[in-house]
Order: C-alpha cells, then sequence, then structure tokens
C-alpha cells in the first residue's frame, strides 16, 4: 500500500517535470521596445515614452509560478530599467529593475528579464524605474491569472478591463527631475490621464477643445473586472462610476471580502480590481472619474480625469455635472475607514501571500521592528532632500546584490535605525539587515501634510493598522490579526501611521520606498537584505548569465557579451528548477 502511494507521488512529480520538459509552457515572452513617441494628452506636444509604440504599453498577461520573460531594448537617449511593481519574483532580486539590484541598460541596448513569479495571483503593473522616468509614461498593466484548476472567488467575468490613471504634467521627466534638483517642488499637475488620454469635456470651461479622451466600451447586463492602477507621480484619487457600483473584489493580489462601494480612494503605485456589472438603461453614456483627494479642489479642478463608460446600445452623451466625491475636505476619516474596511476573503481559495498557506499571520511572533519615519524636505549638504527616520537614501553606483555577489565592501551599510534618528539628516547608503525567515513588523509614520503611499518589492505585506497620531506600542492593542488584507503598496495619512508585517521568506535585496515618485528621487527609500546564513542551501536563483555590471565592476562588462548572453539564461534557470524538483521528487520518495 505505502509503497503504492510512493509510487503515484512519484508519478505526480515525473509528470510535472514532464510537463515542464515539453507540454505545457509555463513561460510567457514579451520584446519591449522603449522609445520616445510624440502625444499631446492635454493637447500640448510632447515626448512620452512608449513601450513597443503604445502609450500606455503592452499588459503583460501571465500565470501563477509562470516564468516571465521579457526582452528589453532600450531605443531612449538615457538609461531605462523596467520595474515589475508588485510581481515577487521568486528568489530573483537580480530581476527587480530597481538601481539597488541592476545595472541600468544603456541607451542602443537590450536584455532580457527572466523570472518566475511566485505563488500569486492578481493585478500589478511595471514602469520605468530611473529617475523621474514614470513621469514621461513607459507604464503598462500585469496580470496574474489563477492557475486553471484553482477557481475564482467570483463568477467568471465578461472580460478584463485595464484602467491606468495618473496625475500629468507636460513638462517631461528631465524638466521635472531638474526642478527638483534645483530645490523646487513639482507644483500642480496640469491634468489627469486615464489610459494615457486626457479628460472628456464635461465643462468647456476647464477642458480645452480637441482633447482625446478615453472610451470604455460595455454590453448591457455583463459584469467586468476593472483593475484599476494609479500609475502617476504623487496625486492620491478617488475613483468612482456615475450611476454604477464597484464591487472590490481583488487588492494587489488577495481576494477581498467582496464589499460594495460607490467610490474608493486610489493612491499612488495601488491596484484594485472593482466588478462593475452594467445594470443602467442606456439613456447616455457615463462619467468614468478619477478626482484628486486631499488637495484644495476649487484650484484643482483642472486636475480631474473624465472617461466615459458607453453602453453599446447608448442613446446620447453623457452630460450635466460629474458624481460628487465625498464631502469631507476637511476630515480624512472617511477615506481612512474606508481603507480599513478592505479586508481579506479568508474562505477564498487561490494563491496565498506568506506565509504561504497561512491564515495566521496574528499569531506569528516578529523579530525585527523598524519605525520608518517620513518628514517634510529638509536641506542635507546644500541640497532640499527627503528622509526616511532621518536618512536621505543614495543609490550605488554598484547595485548591492552585484556587490554582495562580488565580495565587494564598503558599498553599503547594514546600519539602518530601528528607530528615527534624532541626530541631523544625512545622505547615505544605508539599508536593512533582514532576518532570513523572520517575521518584520514596520510602522510607517507620515510627519508630512501630504498622503503618501509605501512600496515593497519581492513581497505581499499585511496591512494590521492605521491611526491617525504617534505609534506607540500600545497601538498593536488596535492591529488586525485575522482578516488584513495581504498587498504591496499602502498608504500612509499625514500625521498619522500605517503598521504593515512581513514574512521574509523570499531570499535577495529588496526595495521599500515611497510611491510618490518626487521624494522617491529626493532620497526616500532603503533596502531590505534578506541572506539565508546556510551558505550551501541554494535559496536564490544564480547570478543571471546576462547580468550588466557597472560601477566598481564596469571592467567585467563586455559589450560582445549582450547578444550572446540571454539564449543561455532560459536554459540555466531552467535547468536549476528542475533539478529542484528532482531533489523534491526524491525527498517525497523516502518521506
Ligand atoms: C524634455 O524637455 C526639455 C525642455 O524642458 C527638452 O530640452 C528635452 O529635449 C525634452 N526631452 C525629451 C526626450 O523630450
Ligand atoms: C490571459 O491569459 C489567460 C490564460 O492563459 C487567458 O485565458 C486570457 O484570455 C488572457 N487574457 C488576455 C487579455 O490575453
Ligand atoms: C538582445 O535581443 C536579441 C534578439 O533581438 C537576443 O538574441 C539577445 O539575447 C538579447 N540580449 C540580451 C542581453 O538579452
Ligand atoms: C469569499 O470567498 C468564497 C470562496 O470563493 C466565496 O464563496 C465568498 O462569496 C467570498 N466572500 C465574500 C464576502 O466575498
Ligand atoms: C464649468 O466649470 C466652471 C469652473 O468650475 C464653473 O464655474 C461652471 O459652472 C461649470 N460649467 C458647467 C456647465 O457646469
Ligand atoms: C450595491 O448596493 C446598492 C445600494 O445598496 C444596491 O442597490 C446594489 O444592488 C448593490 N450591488 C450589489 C452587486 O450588491
Ligand atoms: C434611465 O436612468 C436615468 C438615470 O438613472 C433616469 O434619469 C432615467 O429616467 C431613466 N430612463 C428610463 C427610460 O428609464
Ligand atoms: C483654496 O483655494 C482658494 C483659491 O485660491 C482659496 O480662496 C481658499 O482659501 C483655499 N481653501 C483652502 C481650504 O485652503
Ligand atoms: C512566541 O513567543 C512566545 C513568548 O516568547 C512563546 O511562548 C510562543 O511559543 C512563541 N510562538 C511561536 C509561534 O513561536
Ligand atoms: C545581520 O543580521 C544577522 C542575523 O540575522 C547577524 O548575524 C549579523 O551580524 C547582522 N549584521 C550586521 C552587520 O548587523
Ligand atoms: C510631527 O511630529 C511632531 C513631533 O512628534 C508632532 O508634534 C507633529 O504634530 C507631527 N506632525 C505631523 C503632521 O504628523
Ligand atoms: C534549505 O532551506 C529550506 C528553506 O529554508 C529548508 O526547508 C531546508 O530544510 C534547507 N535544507 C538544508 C539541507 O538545510
Amino acid at each position: 500500500m505505502a509503497l503504492c502511494r510512493f509510487f503515484i507521488v512519484c508519478l505526480i512529480h515525473v509528470c510535472l517535470l514532464v510537463g515542464l520538459c515539453s507540454g505545457e509552457d509555463p513561460s510567457v515572452f514579451y520584446d519591449f521596445v522603449v522609445s520616445y513617441v510624440t502625444a499631446s494628452p492635454l493637447g500640448v506636444p510632447q515626448q512620452v515614452i512608449a513601450i513597443n509604440g503604445k502609450f500606455p504599453g503592452p499588459t503583460i498577461n501571465a500565470t501563477t509560478n509562470n516564468y516571465v520573460v521579457v526582452n528589453v531594448h532600450n531605443k531612449l537617449d538615457e538609461n531605462v530599467l523596467i520595474h515589475w511593481s508588485g510581481v515577487q519574483q521568486r528568489r530573483s532580486s537580480w530581476q527587480d529593475g530597481v538601481l539597488g539590484t541592476n545595472c541600468p541598460i544603456p541607451p542602443k541596448w537590450n536584455w532580457t528579464y527572466q523570472f518566475q513569479v511566485k505563488d500569486q495571483i492578481g493585478s500589478f503593473f511595471y514602469f520605468p524605474s530611473l529617475h523621474m522616468q514614470r513621469a514621461s509614461g513607459g507604464f503598462g498593466g500585469f496580470i496574474i491569472n489563477n492557475r486553471p484548476i484553482i477557481p475564482i472567488p467570483f463568477d467568471t467575468p465578461d472580460a478584463d478591463i485595464m484602467i491606468l490613471i495618473g496625475d500629468w504634467y507636460t513638462r517631461n521627466h528631465t524638466a521635472l527631475s531638474r526642478a527638483l534638483d534645483a530645490g523646487k517642488d513639482l507644483g500642480m499637475p496640469d491634468g489627469v490621464l486615464i489610459n494615457g488620454k486626457g479628460p472628456y469635456q464635461y465643462n468647456t470651461t476647464l477642458v480645452p477643445d480637441g482633447i482625446d479622451y478615453e472610451t470604455i466600451n460595455v454590453h448591457p447586463g455583463r459584469t467586468y473586472r476593472l483593475r484599476v492602477h494609479n500609475v502617476g507621480v504623487s496625486t492620491s484619487f478617488n475613483f468612482r462610476i456615475q450611476n454604477h457600483y464597484l464591487i472590490l473584489a481583488e487588492s494587489e493580489g488577495s481576494y477581498t471580502v467582496q464589499q460594495n462601494y460607490t467610490n474608493l480612494d486610489i493612491h499612488v503605485g495601488q491596484s484594485y480590481s472593482f466588478l462593475v456589472t452594467m445594470d443602467q438603461n442606456a439613456s447616455s453614456d457615463y462619467y468614468i472619474v478619477a478626482s484628486p483627494r486631499f488637495v484644495n479642489e476649487s484650484q484643482w479642478k483642472r486636475v480631474t480625469g473624465v472617461a466615459i463608460l458607453h453602453y453599446t446600445n447608448s442613446k446620447g452623451k453623457a452630460t450635466g455635472p460629474l458624481p460628487d466625491p465625498p464631502n469631507d475636505e476637511f476630515d480624512k476619516t472617511y477615506s481612512m475607514n474606508q481603507a480599513r474596511s478592505i479586508r481579506w476573503n479568508v474562505s477564498a481559495s487561490g494563491a496565498r501571500p506568506n506565509p504561504q498557506g497561512s491564515f495566521r499571520y496574528g499569531s506569528i511572533n516578529v523579530t525585527d521592528v523598524y519605525v520608518l519615519k517620513n518628514k517634510p524636505p529638509t536641506m542635507i549638504n546644500g541640497k532640499r532632500r527627503t528622509t526616511l527616520s532621518g536618512i536621505s537614501f543614495v543609490n550605488p553606483s554598484t547595485p548591492i546584490r552585484l556587490a554582495d555577489q562580488f565580495k565587494l565592501k564598503g558599498i553599503y551599510k547594514l546600519d539602518f535605525p530601528n528607530k528615527p534618528l534624532t541626530s541631523p539628516p544625512r545622505m547615505e547608503t544605508s539599508i536593512i539587515n533582514g532576518t532570513y525567515r523572520g517575521f518584520m513588523e514596520v510602522i510607517l509614520q507620515n510627519n508630512n501634510t501630504k498622503m503618501q503611499s509605501y512600496h515593497m518589492s519581492g513581497y505581499a505585506f499585511f496591512v494590521v493598522g492605521m491611526d491617525y497620531g504617534e505609534w506607540t506600542e500600545n497601538s498593536r492593542g488596535t492591529y488586525n490579526k485575522w482578516d488584513g488584507i495581504a498587498r504591496s503598496t499602502i498608504q500612509v495619512y499625514p500625521g498619522a501611521w500605517t503598521a504593515i508585517l512581513i514574512s521574509l521568506d523570499n531570499v535577495g535585496v529588496w526595495n521599500i520606498r515611497t510611491e510618490n515618485l518626487d521624494t522617491w528621487y529626493l532620497g526616500q527609500e532603503t533596502y531590505v537584505r534578506v541572506v539565508n546564513p546556510e551558505v550551501n542551501n541554494k535559496t536564490e536563483f544564480p547570478i543571471p548569465d546576462n547580468a550588466l555590471f557597472c560601477g566598481a565592476l564596469s571592467r567585467l562588462q563586455k559589450p560582445e557579451d549582450i547578444s550572446l548572453a540571454a539564449s543561455k539564461t532560459v536554459g540555466r534557470s531552467k535547468l536549476f528548477f528542475m533539478v529542484l524538483m528532482i531533489i523534491c521528487a526524491v525527498i517525497s520518495l523516502f518521506h
């Protein structure tokens, strides 16, 4: 009997192996040509960053545990790196596309990213991570589907609709970084784009003639999954659709308790899936609105995104005023309560965030506590900079992960403080010493007057609490230890804190940063270095064969390597994966 069971288990593993070698292909392939194209989303011609000539770029469509291969061709006149926001590269921060882990791809070069997405599902997006490039475009959606055998916790929607919203400047990213370098604020954006297009002319005073706007075509009676992302620079939005309810279903990789909203705040870098049923009569089109949050609305009227929801049998144009935003200009409690109402559906099947397969994050003991405090910009060495806990991050010329690989010393310091420094702020390449398989508690304290959001690469974290005032040890009593949502980007209200818990099971060097592009650019980020202390236990993929070299390692970069390297990479990582599978099969055989 027992022997028979072993045989079956073994057979399953062999089948998996065969599946890898032939038949079902677990990889998705993309070619990304990054270039400038001329567009006039707000009526002013400007150079925007396009992918394959498209602005926004194409959507990446993958499935849980897939390999994703993206060959990025840099046709800009400057370096580029593409970052996969919210996509957790399994065991390979080598592929994260931020300066702490990757050398930038120079102009005219191409570089192939290759990574396996973790046991995750959901709605994410990619964008160019260097300097202020995201302010000029280069972004697009990234979907990770459930594996076919795992049901989704709602009826299959009739279609998926990708909606990318963001504040927009008619100045390009180089002009914006020059302003920041000169110690200036970016000021009010010039508008809001929805899928790369300006607002519908709902008001002739506020919206000039001739602006191309986005139209979402739908069939009456059908239900759609809208994947809405805030890909902008620094503005939080209230998202709503005239006369339609939004059923929240997913937030950056977690199926939520499905709740009915008339509007929801979406902060910079955040992604949500809504189920929307086209249950209205088609007497007219309807407005889709993204209006700025927590700003002086009378001044920011022009900074509103408006697209059109068009039923196939619609009898006319959308008219009249936009649906009202929440009436809470002086009270952010409404918004915070709304954020707290987003909870994880703990009975939904599907890929689970870390810790894998566990609902019990609330009973895991915390190993490390970090309070990251954001303060208003300050002068350091004559430059206007932003800080986290008193440290303004400086990117090293040699990426941290690469420096470790070649045992270079003095590239960074592992001394990021657990509590905000009381000494004067300073510029430093200071990172967090993560404990492998530890459980880290991070308190994000916002001591500025602007809304902020924070992102962490490589992980989904549990959002356990947020409140006004200063966080204290007693605040832990208010934590949600049961169905806090797991996600990768969370907002922190001005004068308030947000607490997150992270299970450090993914080896690598992972970025933690403000998503607000201006304050990120000025130094609000650090990295968490997670190393398996057992040196012989291969819990990380090896350095890719096509790794680029820069900084102290520039001499290793051979120009002719570029085209030869990538073809080998796929083979090597797949081989590594197969060896893992064989070990797994052998272990289960003797279990
Ligand atoms: C960006 O704008 C500056 C002017 O502010 C201009 O000199 C530069 O050519 C622009 N760059 C691109 C790529 O359009
Ligand atoms: C994405 O991939 C899934 C599974 O392979 C497929 O069912 C779906 O139609 C694809 N969606 C798009 C928009 O290509
Ligand atoms: C560059 O692209 C070519 C195909 O266009 C590919 O063969 C090569 O491997 C790529 N180089 C890198 C470093 O990814
Ligand atoms: C949670 O997920 C389960 C299982 O898929 C589903 O049946 C249920 O409707 C969901 N509950 C809510 C409140 O969303
Ligand atoms: C258009 O917006 C302006 C400025 O907010 C406002 O005064 C005017 O009443 C609006 N027009 C209509 C038709 O709503
Ligand atoms: C959402 O709530 C509204 C008002 O309570 C209700 O009319 C509508 O049917 C609800 N939608 C769903 C899908 O529950
Ligand atoms: C269609 O819906 C609109 C908005 O709810 C309403 O004002 C209008 O009277 C309805 N028309 C018909 C024919 O039901
Ligand atoms: C908003 O701006 C208007 C016009 O500049 C100004 O009169 C008003 O006082 C401002 N409101 C607030 C709350 O700052
Ligand atoms: C957590 O710590 C407490 C007290 O130090 C200990 O009793 C408990 O067993 C620990 N729980 C786990 C899951 O390690
Ligand atoms: C980093 O943490 C590990 C334990 O996780 C410890 O052994 C090591 O000494 C720490 N390194 C530094 C520089 O603090
Ligand atoms: C910033 O911190 C100081 C000192 O703790 C506090 O007095 C002040 O109210 C805080 N401001 C905000 C906006 O959080
Ligand atoms: C290697 O690491 C994994 C995950 O941390 C652990 O489960 C396994 O027991 C380790 N293997 C050895 C031989 O130490």
